[in-house]
């Protein structure tokens, strides 16, 4: 979106308020005018007249969407495209391959890994992954229902799947096997007086995952032979799923305070909520992960190391592994009281975080330059909307 066409952008809020556009005309007027270049149908067909009188009978937030809403919209639904990617690989090896959640066939070994961190893993797995199958093609399809373009990311399938048996030959999108795992969501959410949005940082949990390159899912059926290397692979698949789902809780937030259209907010929290579930789900569970001495990859000659969090140096809140809900910390000042809340979430820039995160992860390790310029434009695009 240029600036141009960011300024165009519809207004619908002097839809909603006759008395606030009769307070300042001139304003309203070149308002008026962008509003016919929305998106909404029903503006499109009105003119700027009738539109304030029909704006007065109906809630236009609902129905019109702006050119940001879209933007923001575009945007999620290419992170759903790319989560959907990944938790296809690890419900292909990991998960319950079904009707729901067609493809691949399932690597024992690598579950009973995985099932560790809890029994139920395979089902969490699955239902993660449909979610997010139901999450793209809800907005996509909410889009294409409002006369938008969707998202498609099929050119970018390009990268090699995971040689293990159980795991489908296809394209990907994202690379589960050269991840470097940013553990700070487990700091973060367990301080009592930082905020990221307050400019506070965080150590990580595991510092030898976020460092060098790990694999999350066994690349090949020789990386199920060694029984702790295998279970190195299911700890870093249990730090990575909170990784990934501490993004969309964030997200979600961060975006809803750009929209305009009241229902492309319900669509953001609905679907944001959903993303929480999954984050409070990932975080329980990596509570669970095995203690491991350093582990070496046979294939890499890189180490990891799981330790005991509960133990010195580490231990305390920040660390301790059965707290799973976050702890109240500061927000907006730290005049004010400290409250429970998801963090971080300010708007700023909220959808170029975001890819750069996934990106500094090493998710797209192997994609094309094409494909980082696609998401980059869509995430400066879903980082121009304003709520109007
Ligand atoms: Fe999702
Ligand atoms: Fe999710």
């Amino acid at each position: 979106m240029t600036k141009e066409n960011h300024v165009a952008t519809a207004s619908p809020e002097i839809t909603q308020s006759g008395g606030e556009g009769a307070a300042s005309p001139s304003k309203n007027g070149v308002k008026r005018r962008s509003f016919l270049k929305s998106l909404g149908v029903a503006g499109a067909a009105l003119s700027g007249g009738s539109l304030l009188t029909a704006a007065a009978e109906a809630s236009p937030r609902a129905s019109i969407i702006t050119v940001g809403d879209v933007a923001i919209l575009r945007f999620l639904a290419a992170a759903e495209i790319l989560e959907t990617d990944l938790w296809q690989q690890y419900n292909e090896l990991g998960g319950i391959q079904d009707s729901e959640v067609p493809g691949g066939s399932g690597s024992p070994a690598y579950a009973a890994a995985i099932s560790f961190l809890d029994g139920d893993m395979s089902q969490y797995i699955h239902d993660n992954t449909e979610d997010e199958m139901t999450h793209e093609v809800f907005i996509n399809a909410y889009l294409v229902s409002k006369g938008a373009e969707p998202v498609s990311l099929d050119q970018f399938r390009t990268l090699p799947s995971s040689q293990a048996t159980g795991a489908q030959q296809i394209g990907r999108l994202t690379n589960l096997m050269q991840l470097s795992v940013d553990t700070t969501w487990w700091t973060r959410n367990r301080s009592r007086t930082g905020n990221p949005d307050l400019g506070d940082t965080f150590p990580q949990a595991i510092p030898s995952l976020a460092v060098g390159q790990h694999t999350a899912i066994p690349r090949t059926d020789e990386d199920l032979e060694s029984a702790n290397f295998l279970q190195a692979i299911a700890n870093t698949a249990g730090f990575h799923f909170a990784t990934i789902e501490q993004g969309g809780s964030s997200l979600y937030p961060k975006v809803a305070q750009r929209v305009t259209s009241s229902e492309v907010l319900r669509i953001v929290l609905s679907i944001g909520g959903t993303e929480i579930m999954h984050f409070q789900t990932w975080s329980d569970k990596a509570g669970n992960y095995k203690r491991l001495p350093a582990i070496t990859d046979p294939v890499t000659g890189v180490s990891v190391t799981f330790k005991d969090l509960n133990s010195p140096p580490f231990g305390g809140e920040d660390f301790q592994t059965n707290l799973i809900m976050p702890e109240p910390t500061a927000f907006i000042s730290r005049k004010l009281p400290p409250v429970s809340i998801i963090r971080p979430t300010q708007t700023k820039g909220a959808a170029m975080g975001a890819l750069n995160a996934l990106t500094a992860d090493g998710l797209f390790i192997g994609q094309s330059k094409d494909f980082f310029n696609f998401m980059r434009t869509l995430a400066i695009e879903a980082d121009l909307a304003v709520r109007e």
